[in-house]
């Protein structure tokens, strides 16, 4: 079969290939500590199940408005107002299916062949494919270790061009786990507004927040940066939701009726089950977010410290999410069974049949230096996994 050049010019999603490598080594009865999961290990609070039973058992069960029913629309209105000090009109506020909807449909509404995004490296495996398949080009501007992987003005300066878009933000940040100061961002959010180039503000990990951090969403910089900023954000990740699939996104008007315009002709609308969770979500009890929070941060202490006895690997202190990317680079050249290590992709197929432990190759991510693991699994598990990991790199030769 013929398919089309631009399906062939992307990869597979990374994450969810080793998710599904690793629950087939599972089937086959191997024990493996699966650190390449990027979701919460929790279930979905009771209360928002109970929710979308009472959906069902209402007979909730149709095609909603496209962009969302206006009861869940609100409660974005109402959280962004609350949490964040943003103010948006019910129409400036549309619900995605998933998270990953949201940036998708932007760059379908956004882009002309050629036009480019600035995507900073590292960064989420999806966005770069998803330029591609909009016909975009997108831009990488890599960040360092050294610099907690945060962009600076004048990478962005020098990157951008006539044809410049949009610019992907995210922080908390998947796979970094760095987190933006409001003063680091401002610059380069005052910068991106005059050039009118559109913010993308992924907050996904918004409530995942480290040693007394406060979240500040990118749109509350200022009015010329509200104008110009997509503020995304879902119930995935913060309620321990992600098989839902809801997401949701607020921004211009012209730019949110366009997306809505494509969800018309592509998935109709969302679950209208899974929207009433969420709408449960998020008017619910908040206590559900911060339980989970220190979870996570309690586990990000747990792998920083037994990642610090990984001999030659320095990691960047997570702020926020729940991923550490430790620099794994001083094995590479070293051999396993005569095999070379020759980048993030050949260490983590060794640490999966050495180790049996799971985790996200860098290279996916735009850094190939490092390794991605997720601690949003048990404690014991991580204390497994690591020791297991600092076995098996220590056989390398
Ligand atoms: C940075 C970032 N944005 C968006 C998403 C999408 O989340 P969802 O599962 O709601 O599509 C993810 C999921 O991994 C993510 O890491």
């Amino acid at each position: 079969m013929q398919l089309s050049s631009r399906v062939l010019s992307i990869q597979p999603s990374a994450t969810l290939a080793l998710n599904a490598k690793a629950d087939a080594l599972r089937a086959q009865g191997l024990d493996i500590v699966n650190f390449a999961a990027g979701q919460p290990d929790f279930n979905t609070p009771r209360h928002i199940c109970e929710a979308a039973i009472k959906a069902i058992n209402d007979g909730f069960t149709r095609y909603t408005p496209v962009p969302g029913i206006p009861e869940l629309r609100q409660a974005v209105v109402d959280k962004l107002k609350r949490d964040n000090g943003l103010d948006y009109t019910l129409d400036q506020v549309m619900i995605n299916v998933g998270g990953k909807h949201s940036s998708y449909l932007i760059m379908q509404a956004l882009l002309n062949e050629g036009d480019e995004v600035i995507v900073p490296a590292p960064f989420w495996v999806s966005y770069p494919p998803m330029v591609i398949l909009a016909g975009g080009v997108p831009v990488i501007v890599p960040t360092q270790l050294e610099n907690g992987f945060k962009l600076k003005l004048a990478d962005v300066q020098a990157a951008v061009t006539a044809r410049t878009r949009a610019i992907f933000l995210n922080s908390p940040c998947n796979p970094t786990g760095a987190v933006y100061s409001r003063e680091g961002l401002k610059p380069i959010a005052e910068f991106c507004a005059a050039k009118g180039i559109l913010m993308i503000s992924d907050e996904m990990y918004e409530p995942i927040l480290f040693d007394g951090r406060r979240f500040f969403s990118t749109a509350s910089l200022g009015p010329a940066v509200y104008e110009h900023t997509a503020t995304l954000n879902g119930v995935s990740k913060a309620y321990a939701m992600t098989g839902w699939r809801i997401g949701y996104m607020a921004g211009p008007l012209e730019l949110i009726k366009a997306c809505s315009k494509i969800q018309g002709q592509s998935t109709s609308n969302p679950t209208s089950i899974a929207q009433k969770a969420a709408e449960a979500a998020l008017n619910g009890d908040q206590g559900v977010v911060a339980e989970m929070n220190q979870s996570f941060q309690r586990r990000r202490n747990l792998i920083m410290d037994l990642m610090a006895e990984l001999p030659e690997v320095t990691c960047f202190r997570p702020e926020g999410s729940f991923y550490a990317f430790p620099r794994f680079a001083a094995y590479y050249g070293r051999k396993a069974g005569g095999k070379e290590i020759d980048g993030s992709q050949t260490l983590a197929d060794y640490l999966l049949e050495e180790a049996r432990v799971a985790a996200v190759p860098g290279v996916a991510f735009g850094d190939d230096a490092c390794i991605r693991f997720s601690f949003a699994i048990g404690d014991a598990s991580i204390e497994k996994g690591m020791a297991a990991t600092k076995r098996a790199l220590a056989k390398l030769g």
